[in-house]
Order: C-alpha cells, then sequence, then structure tokens
C-alpha cells in the first residue's frame, strides 16, 4: 500500500492530529487489546505529554498495551531511557494497569533481554502468518535515516530473523534493543512523526526512490498494513509539491 503523507504547520499540529488519529484506531479496533509499539525521541515527548493533558479520560487506556520499539540499554530511571520519559509524561498519568506496560529491561544483559523481550512480544502480540502483527507502531526517523534503532551501519538488522536484535550506536557506542525489520513491517498501521528541519534532505532522499533511499533504514519499512507519515513543513521542505 502507498504511504500517506500527512503535512502539518508545525510540530504541535503533527501532534494533535496524530493524537486524534490514534484515539480513533483504538475506538475502532475490533479486538479486546490495542497493541501500540512506542519511540523514543522528542516528537514522542510533545505526544506523550498532549495525550495526558488532552485524552486521560476519552481513551479506554485498560485496552491499550504499550510496548517500545526500541530501548538503550540503561536502567529505567536514566534519562537516557525511553521508558523513563514515557512513564513520566504519559504512563503515570493516566489509568492504566501495570501489566498492560511491557518494558524493554535495559538494565539486563543486552542479548539475553533481547531474547527475553522477543519471547514476551511472540507470546502476546498475536500473529498475522509468522511475525507479530501490533496494531499500531510509532516509529521516528534520525538525520541519519534511522529508525527504531536500526542504524544506517546496520542494515542487516532490517533481515534479521528474530524479533529483537542488540543494535549500536552508531557514535556513541550505546547498547540498544530494537524491533528488527520483519516485525516493524508487520504491523497493521505504522506512523512515522517526523519534524524539523534537519529531517527534510532524508525525507527527500527517502521519497525520491530507491537509488538514494535504500541506504537509509527508514525506507526500508514498507509494513503490510498501512503506512502514514506525519511530518510538519519543515521536515517537508524539500519534498517535491504535487
Ligand atoms: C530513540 C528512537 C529513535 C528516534 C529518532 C528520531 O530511542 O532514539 O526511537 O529512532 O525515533 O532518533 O528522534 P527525534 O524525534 O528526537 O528526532
Amino acid at each position: 500500500m502507498e504511504p500517506e503523507i500527512k503535512i502539518y504547520d508545525n510540530a504541535a499540529g503533527v501532534t494533535k492530529a496524530f493524537a486524534k488519529h490514534m484515539a480513533q484506531w483504538i475506538e475502532e479496533s475490533k479486538n479486546p487489546l490495542f497493541h501500540i509499539a512506542l519511540s523514543g525521541g522528542n516528537t514522542p515527548k510533545l505526544l506523550f505529554r498532549y495525550l495526558a493533558d488532552n485524552y486521560k479520560n476519552s481513551i479506554e487506556w485498560s485496552k491499550v498495551h504499550f510496548w517500545w520499539g526500541d530501548e538503550r540499554m540503561v536502567p529505567p530511571d536514566d534519562d537516557e531511557s525511553n521508558y523513563k520519559m514515557t512513564n513520566e509524561l504519559l504512563l503515570s498519568q493516566i489509568d492504566i494497569p501495570e501489566g498492560n506496560i511491557h518494558r524493554i529491561r535495559g538494565e539486563e544483559d543486552p542479548p539475553t533481554e533481547s531474547v527475553r523481550y522477543g519471547d514476551e512480544i511472540e507470546s502476546l502480540v498475536p500473529d498475522k502468518e509468522t511475525w507479530p502483527a501490533f496494531d499500531l507502531i510509532i516509529l521516528g526517523m534520525g538525520d541519519d535515516g534511522h529508525t527504531a534503532s536500526i542504524f544506517p551501519n546496520q542494515m542487516e538488522l532490517l533481515h534479521s530473523l528474530d524479533v529483537c536484535e542488540v543494535a549500536t550506536h552508531p557514535s556513541s557506542g550505546q547498547k540498544r534493543i530494537t524491533l528488527t525489520g520483519k516485525v516493524l513491517n508487520s504491523a497493521k498501521k505504522t506512523a512515522f512523526l517526523v519534524t524539523g528541519e534537519n529531517k527534510a534532505k532524508r525525507l527527500q532522499e527517502i521519497f525520491s526512490g530507491p537509488n538514494k533511499g535504500r541506504l537509509l533504514p527508514a525506507f526500508h519499512i514498507h509494513p503490510a498494513g498501512e503506512l502514514f507519515w506525519f511530518v510538519d513543513q519543515a521536515a517537508a521542505g524539500k519534498l517535491e509539491k504535487e
């Protein structure tokens, strides 16, 4: 299916529009549970704050299960932890059962945790054919074209036959755990949230076709389900106008 690009004035506009879609998708879903994989980064920060302020009582949170598309291998109280950020801004602000929150244990040994988390996903997220199919995966894109924690120098993680892999941040060397390409490409709905001028060149490369795009991990996200790009004007600045 062709990706749908939605362009808004600024990051606040992206946040507001995406939150509205997310609430609607949760409400419309016929399944008793709705599995969402979250991302880290700055745009989700705005989203989590916005959801806590505006959707505290209007989303049926008990139906939602939260997972992470990637995590930095640090303890859950470390400022680098994606779980910590989400917990402070959203999870602690809403009424959601503890059992619905499936964090990656950043304090554990990375290879062991990667297997444990993959097993937890496989046991709870229903699969469509072979791979677990999240109802919604929220992704960001770095200005090097990485997504989740699949970086351009580790493209092989896109083709891994495991649900999760250990990744290494190319400049800091920080260990991370990330969902692999097969799982990222099996979601029912996938939404990239991308804001800021520093993303404009990569976005242009991704939408200009395989010649330039194929070296960027985000280019290879073509899920079985629907794919949306929620972007602001600054990030969309170099896309060709129709
Ligand atoms: C992380 C991510 C990562 C992020 C991008 C974009 O934990 O770092 O999940 O893939 O989404 O780096 O981040 P920004 O929204 O901050 O640009």
